[in-house]
């Protein structure tokens, strides 16, 4: 069976690390790419791939299949729409439009010209997220009512397009649709009852640096997920809280679980602060509780490409889908609505 010819557009950071992503998988091949900065074409080229001179001369080349598009994200919507156009099946990088109307244009593109169309939500293939949703998946905790979802950096915004709002710069759009759509696909079919979102601009005037957001599920769990880049000490990237136990994951591996194994004990010696007593919140006692090592799990981001290579051939179905990408994007612009209204919404559908 052939294989799918893959071209890039936009050989930047993640534009070059795509390739690496399909080593090892038989279905695709990476043939060369297309970016506006000359340096970037050089460098493809000194790897041994074809440099397109042009997105035209790359879409009027047959022998491609698919086109991977990582360009800054305010060129997404026009640059895919061309892509698919010309005939090409598209994979973007996310956020894979800067709003919903744009991804329905683009869906109605991808039909109308009958081409895959996806965004790389690879972060779907994180062990850090399939350890948690495996937690919760397998009920270890008991009925879960809070899952927190955090990653903190230090370092502000970096210093390129990300920082300036008409390229589609800011932290939810860069940091929060991983974690938005992570948090759908632990939450299944579960619907949303409420966000409040708040934004925050400690380095940035323009664009977001870093938000919290409270969202409601059905079944009375509370999921809270935050962005922050003046973080000098992190929180923990994963805190889930269950009826009978908790899980942590410190950073992106890990953690612990701590059971509770004697509901009825509940005696403790009481804490002492420096200006008063408290029993509530002791520690408890170490019999009553056991400790578990995090569970494993074995996924590969390499099934993203195998997936979007059977799906053209007619093989499977698309993993990430225009419902699942309209979602994220709908959700997203229901935390901006939040944010800028500073009120809870509950008509999210
Ligand atoms: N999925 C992930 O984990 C992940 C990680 C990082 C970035 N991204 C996404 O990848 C995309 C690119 O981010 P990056 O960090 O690689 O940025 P980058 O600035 O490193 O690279 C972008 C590249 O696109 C080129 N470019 C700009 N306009 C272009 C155009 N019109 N045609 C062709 N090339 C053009 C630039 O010259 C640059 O080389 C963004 O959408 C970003 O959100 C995704």
């Amino acid at each position: 069976m052939e294989k799918i010819r893959i071209a890039i557009v936009g050989y930047g950071g993640m534009g070059h690390h795509h390739p690496k992503t399909m080593e090892g998988n038989d279905l695709v091949e990476f043939v060369g790419a297309y970016d506006i900065n000359p340096a970037r074409m050089e460098l493809a080229r000194t790897e041994g791939y074809r440099a397109y001179e042009s997105l035209d001369e790359l879409l009027s080349d047959p022998s491609i299949d698919l086109v991977t598009v990582a360009t800054p994200n305010d060129v997404h919507k026009e640059i895919c729409i061309q892509c698919m156009r010309a005939g090409k099946n598209v994979v973007c990088e996310k956020p894979v439009a800067l709003n919903s109307a744009e991804l329905e244009e683009m869906i109605a593109v991808s039909k109308e010209c009958g081409v895959l169309f996806t965004v790389h939500q690879n972060r779907r293939w994180d062990e850090d997220f399939n350890i948690m949703k495996k937690i919760f998946d397998d009920n270890t905790l008991g009925r879960v009512f809070c899952i927190e979802s955090r990653v903190h950096g230090s370092r502000g915004i970096p210093g390129d397009w990300r920082n300036r709002k008409e390229c589609g710069g800011g932290m939810v759009l860069d940091w929060g649709i991983h974690l938005f759509d992570q948090m759908f696909m632990m939450m299944g079919d579960r619907k949303v009852k409420s966000v409040f979102c708040k934004l925050s601009y400690v380095t940035n005037e323009e664009c977001d640096d870093g938000f919290k957001v409270i969202v409601e599920f059905e079944d009375d769990i509370q999921f809270h997920v935050e962005v922050g880049t003046s973080n000098f000490i992190n929180l923990p990237r994963w805190y889930m809280l269950g009826e009978n136990g908790s899980a942590v994951m410190s950073d992106w591996k890990n953690g612990k679980i701590v059971m509770v194994s004697d509901w009825e004990k509940r005696d403790a010696v009481p804490v002492q602060t420096s200006a008063g007593l408290t029993k509530t919140m002791a520690p408890r006692t170490k019999e009553t509780i056991t400790e578990y090592p995090l569970p494993r799990v074995d996924v590969t981001l390499r099934d993203f490409y195998r997936n979007v290579a059977r799906s053209i051939r007619g093989e499977a179905t698309q993993l990430i889908t225009h419902e699942q990408m309209l979602r994220d994007m709908r959700f997203m612009e229901a935390c901006f609505r939040s944010a800028e209204e500073n009120r809870v919404i509950t008509d999210f559908e």
